[in-house]
């Protein structure tokens, strides 16, 4: 997955690629590279690492005028065909010379192609299938004779897989070819000028008016602000519709924090807040997407959840919740795994997709999936108008604001209380929750907020434990009940940001085979506090220090049984156990922030990694 981005217009088009491909590296930074288009010809540059190392090499080498041009696109990359270097990096050059690409999916069949192309005497310099696919549209358009845009529209028909791409002619820099099949594409346009790109962050300094490029669409933009959409199948001229985007730009700025995830976990009293807003009022909970299919929910045999990552944490939590309050069966899974067996889905049951993109290519899939075995198809994300969000038959957003940084926070605190909303009503609507267990669960809901920003206030401790372990090379992080869940995400979050390994597991398993990595150099992190199974969580905590490990336990302010046995504790506010993960996952996304700075390391942007995964 990658980030591309666009601009034809009057402006000088480096700047705004440049600093457009910044706001897109969450999507890719492995390598980077743009090409500026002036009349006859175009400059292009490309490196590895990041749109940082690009700016870079182009500003010690490359000459003003050499980057001046209105007609521009930039690309950057998360590598999947071939590995991070200069020549896989985008853009992609035709064997003419005359062709110049940028192109965000997987192209499936591109080794069939290559193979043909290479027969009829196509030269490949790259490891890419992109490659493949700009001298694709240099023979059709040659041997038919073609203008560029249905050279497009013939190859992307012989395309198997996804993609978002767009393509300039050296001779014709006043015109941009785009298409989308699977991979989002966003438009951008105003009185002269047309910005394209992989979300609309990047151009909303100069237009909030963005068309949203549908699966199978095409767009030929022409200097001359002409606008043609078609249809890659049949060429149908098709009338574009666009929206007006409203957003605030503070919330995509760090806002005088070092890193967007640390800004995104202190956002959290306020996204939750944001979460539940409209939603919950006293004793009532309203949501739209539920209230018009309540007999579906109603009459639900069983409900099954797919997702990835920290999404399927959520999941997870989701699990318990829907099964404690609403008395339906429920099954949590991998959105990867469940795409490729058969699962048993029959008409009553009811599907939930998460995610925090909308685009997590596993989850769309799984979605698909499910729709087409006629199972009603409830989603939960966070992206406004993102492909799940389109396609589902009903949902939620989770209403948590762009999230930067690679590391899921903000999101995954808001799709547990989209969860939570969601299990609560249901088991309302079912009759399967006590009248005072809900309005009790429901005023604590409320009261979320102002507990995670106390949460939020251990910055001391999670300093002194940081740099007492920032060294070691192992963790493990253990949760009962509702909180094993927080456990796999504690883990999750470390390894992905600080590099450091760290395995999350119900707490009681230890015992059967991970007790034996216990020693005095191990860390253990323990969620601790008074719940159905604290009395169980001691007897682990007694087990560890019977081998010596060092115990960091996530425990209730005032604690003092865990307190005495502990080498380190951190606080968090009393509350239900059923909405112990919303504060107890605080530290560990705290712990893992700090660990990874103390190391040095890039929070946001953990190597090998992208914010979606828009590849199976
Ligand atoms: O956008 P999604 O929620 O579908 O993304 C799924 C995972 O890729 C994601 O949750 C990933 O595990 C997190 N970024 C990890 O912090």
């Amino acid at each position: 997955m990658c980030g591309i981005i666009g601009y034809l217009g009057y402006r000088e088009a480096y700047p705004i690629i440049i600093n457009g491909l910044k706001k897109l590296e969450y999507r890719g930074y492995d390598s980077s590279g743009i090409a500026i288009f002036y009349d006859g010809g175009y400059n292009l540059y490309k490196t590895i690492g990041s749109v940082y190392e690009l700016e870079k090499k182009i500003s010690y080498n490359i000459k003003i005028d050499e980057k001046k041009g209105t007609t521009g696109i930039g690309h950057t990359r998360w590598a999947t065909h071939g590995i991070p270097n200069d020549i896989n990096a985008h853009p992609h050059v035709s064997n003419s010379n005359e062709l110049i690409l940028i192109h965000n999916g997987i192209i499936e069949n591109y080794h069939a192609i290559k193979i043909f192309l290479s027969k009829k005497g196509f030269i490949f310099n790259s490891k890419t299938d992109t490659e493949v696919l700009v001298n694709l549209i240099e023979y059709i358009k040659n041997e038919n004779q073609l203008s560029l845009e249905e050279a497009v529209r013939i190859s992307l028909n012989e395309i198997i897989g996804a993609y978002s791409i767009a393509i300039v002619e050296k001779s014709h820099p006043e015109r941009i070819v785009i298409a989308k099949l699977g991979s989002p594409l966003a438009l951008g346009i105003n009185d002269k000028e047309f910005f394209i790109a992989s979300d609309p962050i990047p151009f909303l300094n100069y237009t909030r008016n963005v068309l949203d490029l549908k699966d199978g669409e095409m767009a030929i933009l022409k200097r001359n602000h002409e606008l043609d959409l078609r249809k890659i199948t049949n060429n149908h001229k098709l009338s574009p519709s666009i929206r007006e985007l409203h957003i605030n730009l503070k919330q995509i700025e760090k806002g005088g924090y070092k890193y967007f995830m640390l800004k995104e976990i202190h956002e959290q009293p306020k996204t939750i807040f944001d979460t539940l807003r409209g939603r919950l009022s006293n004793e009532l909970i309203c949501i739209e997407g539920i209230e018009s299919n309540i007999d579906r929910f109603i009459n639900a045999k069983s409900i099954t959840i797919v997702a990835c990552g920290t999404s399927w944490h959520a999941s997870l939590i989701g699990e318990y919740l829907l099964e404690d309050f609403a008395k339906v069966p429920v099954e949590v899974e991998y959105a990867s795994e469940f795409r490729y067996r058969n699962p048993i889905i029959e008409e009553q049951d009811i599907v939930i997709v998460i995610s925090q993109s909308g685009e997590t290519a596993d989850t769309i899939a799984a979605l698909k999936l499910a729709k087409a075995k006629g199972a009603f198809v409830f989603g939960i994300c966070n992206v406004v108008g993102s492909f799940l969000a389109r396609n589902v038959d009903a949902g939620m957003y989770t209403h948590a604001g762009p999230e930067i940084g690679v590391a899921s926070t903000k999101s995954f605190t808001a799709q547990i209380t989209v969860l939570f909303l969601l299990a609560l009503k249901i088991g309302k609507q079912r009759s399967k929750i006590t009248h005072d267990r809900y309005k009790l669960l429901c005023k604590e809901l409320g009261s979320i907020p102002e507990k995670v920003r106390i949460t939020l206030k251990i910055d001391n401790i999670i300093d002194t434990i940081s740099r007492n372990y920032h060294n070691v090379e192992n963790f493990i992080y253990l949760g009962r009940g509702i909180n094993f869940p927080v456990a796999l995400e504690g883990a999750l979050k470390l390894k992905e940001i600080s590099y450091i390994h760290a395995e999350g597991y119900p707490a009681a398993e230890m015992k059967h085979g991970p007790i034996a990595l216990i020693d005095e150099k191990m860390p253990v992190v323990i969620i601790a506090t008074q719940n159905s199974v604290y009395e169980k969580i001691i007897g682990n905590i007694q087990e560890i220090k019977a081998r010596k490990g060092k115990i960091i336990a996530i425990v209730n302010k005032g604690d003092f049984q865990v307190s005495m046995l502990a080498d380190h504790i951190i606080e968090i506010p009393t509350i239900s156990e059923e909405l112990s993960p919303l504060l107890t996952v605080l530290p560990l996304q705290l712990l893992a922030y700090k660990l990874a700075y103390i190391r040095g390391k890039n929070v946001d942007q953990p190597r090998n990694l992208a914010k979606s995964v828009t590849v199976e």
